[in-house]
């Protein structure tokens, strides 16, 4: 298996999702999105409006979508002639992509003009959610009524998303920009997700550090971070507000998560111990460097010509895992630490004695060859209970597995309890 953390096959595998289009130039982003749907495993109806219909053809979107479009309540090919019945009551989530300002006026009014408004309006609002992609120009979307509506379908149960900033097709600068089709499957997938961290505040550190000699040369290591920003991103969808501190890796922030930037691990250090102050769970992931050159050249080391290489005196770096798990909040419960052994050989012999000296009371443990750099893993969970086998998988869907097991030990059990 060789996914990508960003490959959605299969996410949405059994959704049935109803996609809303409504007039916006916005529109051509929503036939990205609905094929991101169907390879994520998604059925998908869209429902467009006529004035999306003037942006984008039906056509387009059926092709897409491999369903005939629906366009309007008059529409006779429901036997009962009810589209707004049967679409809303078959949608797992209602998602419009894009959703006007005239769009999201008339939810906040609760109109039923079109077939779109009218099933948001009968859709049974425990089962259907719905999901609201704004996109208009800066000034519409600043306007203190667009605001004032927007606060209105949030508080009649919509969810709105985020909008972008930046060039809008009018040619000025600034909020209302529909976010990217992949931003908004990432929200989709998301939302759709059990929020067993809902109120948990969770610290990750993963990827490499990266300890300087001189000014271009240093000691790393292979570490890719795959496996951090999986857990990172698993966490957030879990409904935890998380802290990523990453050291040098090029990987994509996952969205919704804040990124602390670090190279090296005394960087690292600070960073983690600041902001264990107030975490509630710590997920070590990092591989941190054990040395560090104890003075980094201020200049290029140069080759002296006699053959003799520089020395190269080595300090300890701080142990992040052990100080934050034998300090007090570790100690008293407030704040639960995970930590991560990469081993050669004897896994579980080495794993358990790792668990016992970094003081925590879970410890993932993985061979550390046949994980680096990879997409895939398998992890051994050692706890107070005994030994977990989480069988080799993608890291995305490990990630998801071992954020469930950490939700469990937390909330003593209970599945959604808050953290
Ligand atoms: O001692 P070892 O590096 O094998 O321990 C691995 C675990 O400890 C990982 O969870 C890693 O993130 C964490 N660690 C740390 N600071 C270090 C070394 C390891 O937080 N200096």
């Amino acid at each position: 298996m060789n996914t990508t953390i960003n490959d959605w096959a299969g996410e949405l595998a059994g959704r049935h999702i109803v996609l809303g289009l409504t007039g916006g130039v916005a529109a051509y982003k929503a036939a990205e999105f609905c094929r991101l749907l169907v390879k994520a495993g998604a059925t998908v109806q869209v429902v467009m409006t006529d004035a999306a219909c003037r942006f984008i053809t039906p056509v387009t979107m059926q092709a897409l979508s491999g369903r005939p479009v629906f366009t309007s309540q008059w529409d006779a090919r429901a036997d009962n002639h009810m589209p707004h019945i049967n679409l809303s009551r078959e949608a797992d989530a209602i998602v419009v992509a894009p959703a006007s300002a005239d769009f999201i006026a008339q939810l906040a009014q609760g109109r039923a003009g079109e077939l779109l408004s009218l099933l948001c309006l009968a859709r049974p609002l425990a089962q259907a959610p719905l999901l609201v992609a704004p996109a208009m120009n800066r000034q519409m979307w600043a306007h203190p009524a667009t605001q004032r509506n927007l606060r209105q379908i949030a508080a009649d149960g919509a969810h709105v998303l985020a909008v972008g900033c930046g060039e809008q097709a009018c040619g000025e600068n600034g909020d209302g920009r529909m976010l990217e089709a992949d931003e908004l499957l990432e929200e989709l997938i998301a939302f759709l997700a059990p929020k067993q961290l809902l109120g948990a505040r969770v610290l990750v550190t993963a990827g490499p550090t990266y300890e300087a000699i001189d000014p271009v040369r240093g000691i790393t290591n292979r570490s890719s971070g795959k496996m951090g920003f999986a857990i990172a991103r698993a966490a957030r969808e879990a409904g935890a507000d998380v802290t990523l501190i990453a050291g040098p890796v090029a990987l994509p922030t996952p969205r919704g998560v804040r990124r602390i930037a670090v190279t090296s691990a005394v960087q690292m250090h600070a960073a983690a111990v600041d902001e264990a102050r107030t975490a509630t769970v710590f997920i070590a992931t990092a591989a941190v460097a054990d040395w560090r050159p104890a003075h980094a050249a201020g200049n290029k080391i140069k080759k002296d010509g006699g053959g003799q290489p520089p020395p190269l005196a080595l300090a300890e770096n701080p142990d992040i895992l052990a100080e934050i798990a034998h300090a007090p909040r570790a100690q008293s419960g407030e704040l639960y630490c995970v930590g991560f052994a990469a081993e050669s050989d004897d896994l579980l012999v080495h794993a358990q004695a790792k668990r016992a000296r970094k003081g925590v009371p879970l410890l993932a443990a993985n061979i550390g060859p046949a994980t680096f750099g990879r997409d895939d893993n398998a992890l051994l969970l050692i706890d107070d209970e005994g030994v977990t086998e989480l069988p080799r998988a993608s890291k995305r869907a490990l990630a998801r597995q071992l954020v469930a097991e950490i939700a469990r030990r937390v909330s003593g059990g209970e599945e959604g309890e808050r953290v």
